[in-house]
C-alpha cells in the first residue's frame, strides 16, 4: 500500500493537466519567445502566423526579445483578448540652469496599415517643468495636434495632496487620447523663464528635464522622483489588435476561407477600436478560437466557485450536470 500510493499520484497528475490544455499556437509551432507567450494568429516562424501577424523573436538577446515584424517595436506581452504592449521611449528634453537646451531624445510610433491601433487604455503624460510650465502634446501623421496638457511645478511639491501616484497638473499632467490612432509623435513647448523669477501668479520651482510619453495609464504612477530624473526611460504602450482585413463579423463570415474564427464553439465580436473583429471561445469553452478545434470544453466540476455544485457533479460537453447524491433530494446547485 505504501509503495502504491506515490505511483497512483504520478499516474493521475498528467490526466488532470491534459484536461485543461488547449492549443496556443498552430501544431508544430513554438509559442514562447523568452517568457512571452505568443498565441496564434501571432507567430514568429514561417507558416506559424496569419498574414500581418508575423513577429520576430530575436534570440541573440538573453532572454530573447520579441518584435513586431516590419515595424521593430518590442512586444512585452500579448493578450488573446485583443491587447498587447510595446515598449517605447519617452521623449526627453533637458536644459541647463540658464535655459539652454543640453540634450534630449525624440521618438514616435507609426503603425501604418497594420492590425495595430493605439489603445484607449493609454494616456499622454507630460512630466517636469524646465521653464515653470511645460505643455506636452502629440501630433498625428499629418502633423496636426491630437491631445495634450500642461504640467507646472510649485515651490514645494509635497505641500499639495493628491500628487502622489496621480497626475493632477502639478509636476505631471495626463490627457486621454481618441480612438482609431495608428500614429503618435510627442512634442513639448515651454512657457515662462528658467531663471530666477518673481512671477506673482506662478512662483515655482523648475526641473532640469521634461518628459512627454504615451503609456498604459494602469502602469504609470507618478511620484516626485520623476522630477529629479535626467535619464531616458521606456514606457509600455497598450496596443489594440484585431483582424482588420474586413470590417466586422457579419462581413467576415461571408468568406469562410478567410474567416479567422476557426474553432467550433467560438463567438465573434466586432472591434471596439477601429474596423475589424476578434474571436473568443463561447461560454463554457476555453482555448484559442483562432485554431481549428482550439476551443476546449471547460470541466465545470473543477471550478466550483464559478459553477457551484453541492451534489454529484458530472462534466458534459458544453455544460455540466449537478445531481443530488443517491438517496437524497433537493437542489444541489
Ligand atoms: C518576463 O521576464 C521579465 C524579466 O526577465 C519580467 O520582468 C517579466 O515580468 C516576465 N514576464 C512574464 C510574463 O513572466
Ligand atoms: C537580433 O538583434 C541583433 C542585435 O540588435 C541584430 O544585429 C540582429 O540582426 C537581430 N536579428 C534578427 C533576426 O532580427
Ligand atoms: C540640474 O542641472 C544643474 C546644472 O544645470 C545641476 O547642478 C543639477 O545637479 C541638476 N539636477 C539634477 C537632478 O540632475
Ligand atoms: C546653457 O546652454 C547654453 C547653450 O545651450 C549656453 O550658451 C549657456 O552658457 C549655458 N549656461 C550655463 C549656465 O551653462
Ligand atoms: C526647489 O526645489 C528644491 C529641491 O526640492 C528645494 O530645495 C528648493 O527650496 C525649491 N525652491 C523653491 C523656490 O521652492
Ligand atoms: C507616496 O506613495 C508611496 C507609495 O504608495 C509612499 O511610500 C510614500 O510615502 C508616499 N509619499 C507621500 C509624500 O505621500
Ligand atoms: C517612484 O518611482 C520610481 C520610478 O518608477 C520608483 O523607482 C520609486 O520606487 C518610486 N518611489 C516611491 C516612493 O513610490
Ligand atoms: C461590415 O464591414 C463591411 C466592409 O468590410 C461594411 O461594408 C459594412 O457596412 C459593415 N457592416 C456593419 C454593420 O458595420
Ligand atoms: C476569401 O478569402 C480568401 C483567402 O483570403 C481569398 O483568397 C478569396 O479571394 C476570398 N474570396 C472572396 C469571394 O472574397
Ligand atoms: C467574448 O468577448 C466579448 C467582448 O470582449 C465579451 O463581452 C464576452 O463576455 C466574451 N465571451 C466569453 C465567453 O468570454
Ligand atoms: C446546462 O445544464 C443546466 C442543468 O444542469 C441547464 O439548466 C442549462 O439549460 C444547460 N445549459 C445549456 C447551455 O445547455
Amino acid at each position: 500500500m505504501l509503495l502504491l500510493l506515490p505511483l497512483l499520484i504520478v499516474l493521475q497528475s498528467p490526466q488532470v493537466a491534459s484536461q485543461a490544455s488547449a492549443p496556443i499556437s498552430l501544431p508544430g509551432c513554438r509559442n514562447k519567445c523568452g517568457n512571452i507567450t505568443v498565441p496564434y494568429p501571432f507567430g514568429f516562424e514561417p507558416g506559424c502566423f496569419r498574414e500581418d501577424f508575423g513577429l520576430v523573436c530575436n534570440e541573440s538577446y538573453s532572454p530573447p526579445r520579441l518584435f513586431i515584424s516590419g515595424y521593430g517595436y518590442e512586444i512585452t506581452d500579448i493578450s488573446p483578448k485583443g491587447e498587447l504592449h510595446i515598449s517605447v521611449a519617452a521623449k526627453r528634453a533637458c536644459y541647463n540652469s540658464s535655459g539652454g537646451y543640453i540634450s534630449g531624445t525624440n521618438t514616435y510610433i507609426a503603425l501604418g496599415t497594420s492590425p495595430y491601433l493605439l489603445s484607449l487604455s493609454n494616456s499622454l503624460f507630460a512630466v517636469g517643468c524646465p521653464y515653470k510650465m511645460n505643455q506636452g502634446y502629440f501630433v498625428d501623421a499629418d502633423g496636426y495636434y491630437v491631445s495634450g496638457c500642461v504640467s507646472a511645478c510649485r515651490p514645494t511639491q509635497s505641500s499639495l495632496g493628491g500628487t502622489n501616484g496621480s497626475c493632477t497638473g502639478v509636476g505631471c499632467c495626463e490627457s486621454s487620447i481618441p480612438s482609431g490612432l495608428n500614429f503618435y509623435e510627442p512634442a513639448s513647448q515651454n512657457f515662462g523663464t528658467a531663471t530666477e523669477e518673481t512671477d506673482p501668479i506662478i512662483l515655482s520651482n523648475t526641473t532640469n528635464c521634461s518628459y512627454v510619453f504615451l503609456a498604459d495609464s494602469n502602469w504609470f504612477h507618478f511620484n516626485n522622483s520623476y522630477l529629479l530624473r535626467t535619464t531616458d526611460f521606456m514606457a509600455p504602450v497598450a496596443i489594440d489588435w484585431a483582424i482588420r482585413n474586413v470590417g466586422n463579423c457579419s462581413y467576415a463570415s461571408h468568406n469562410m476561407t478567410d474567416f479567422a474564427c476557426r474553432s467550433a464553439n467560438h463567438d465573434c465580436h466586432d472591434s471596439d477600436n477601429g474596423a475589424g473583429y476578434l474571436c473568443n471561445c463561447s461560454k463554457r469553452y476555453q482555448g484559442n478560437p483562432y485554431i481549428t478545434n482550439g476551443c476546449k470544453d471547460i470541466n465545470e466540476c473543477e471550478m466550483k466557485d464559478e459553477y457551484p455544485c453541492f451534489g454529484d457533479c458530472t462534466n458534459t460537453v458544453g455544460n455540466y450536470s449537478c445531481t443530488c447524491p443517491r438517496g437524497t433530494e433537493g437542489n444541489a446547485i
